[in-house]
């Protein structure tokens, strides 16, 4: 996607209505509840964190005493990230692209909601799993699906989602 269709989306009125209608309606509550506990257990203790594709800050905004940051494209959703976080570092850029001041900067980096999708095609999701590499200090990336209690493929495969790709080389194995 370009940036002129994901911004189209992604929009004041969207942004608006985002965590209502995605994190914590009835149908997404479970998934939501399961991000959650997921980025409780890996967060590293005394580590910087990276919110990467960051939405509207929701996640960010449950860990207030992480060193963290988001990253995103769209002004609207950052917009309501900066509110939800008047401490927290944002910055306004596409994922696709290297951002040589977040090169090897966090300890963790999370890319959430299958955000990467928006990349538009397989060769630019590797660009986006480079980069998120890029920006972890071990340059180790883990791929883990979304559970969605409505999607055959996701719900309950908690362990079989997980993906890890090699340290030392950011590439996807799954
Ligand atoms: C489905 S939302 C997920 C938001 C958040 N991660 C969450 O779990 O609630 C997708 C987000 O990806 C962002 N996004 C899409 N393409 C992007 C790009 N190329 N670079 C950075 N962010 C992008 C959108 O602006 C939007 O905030």
């Amino acid at each position: 996607m370009t940036r002129d269709e994901v911004l189209a989306i992604y929009s004041a009125r969207y942004a608006a209505t985002y965590d209502d209608t995605f994190l914590h309606a009835e149908h997404y509550e479970e998934a939501t509840a399961f991000e959650l506990a997921w980025l409780r257990e890996h967060m590293p203790p005394g580590g910087t964190w990276l919110d990467a594709a960051c939405g509207t800050g929701w996640f960010l905004s449950q860990f207030p005493d992480v060193d963290r940051c988001g990253l995103d494209l769209s002004p609207a959703m950052l917009d309501i990230a900066r509110s939800h976080n008047p401490q927290v570092s944002f910055y306004e850029a596409d994922f696709r692209e290297p951002q040589p001041h977040l090169e090897s900067r966090c300890d963790f980096v999370s890319l959430m909601w299958w955000a990467y999708c928006y990349a538009g095609s397989v060769p630019a999701i590797r660009k986006v799993i480079a980069n998120v590499a890029a920006w972890t200090k071990r340059r180790l990336a883990e791929h883990r699906v979304r559970r969605s209690p409505s999607c055959p493929a996701t719900a309950g495969s908690r362990r079989s989602a997980d993906r890890k790709a090699s340290a030392g080389r950011p590439r996807a194995r799954s």
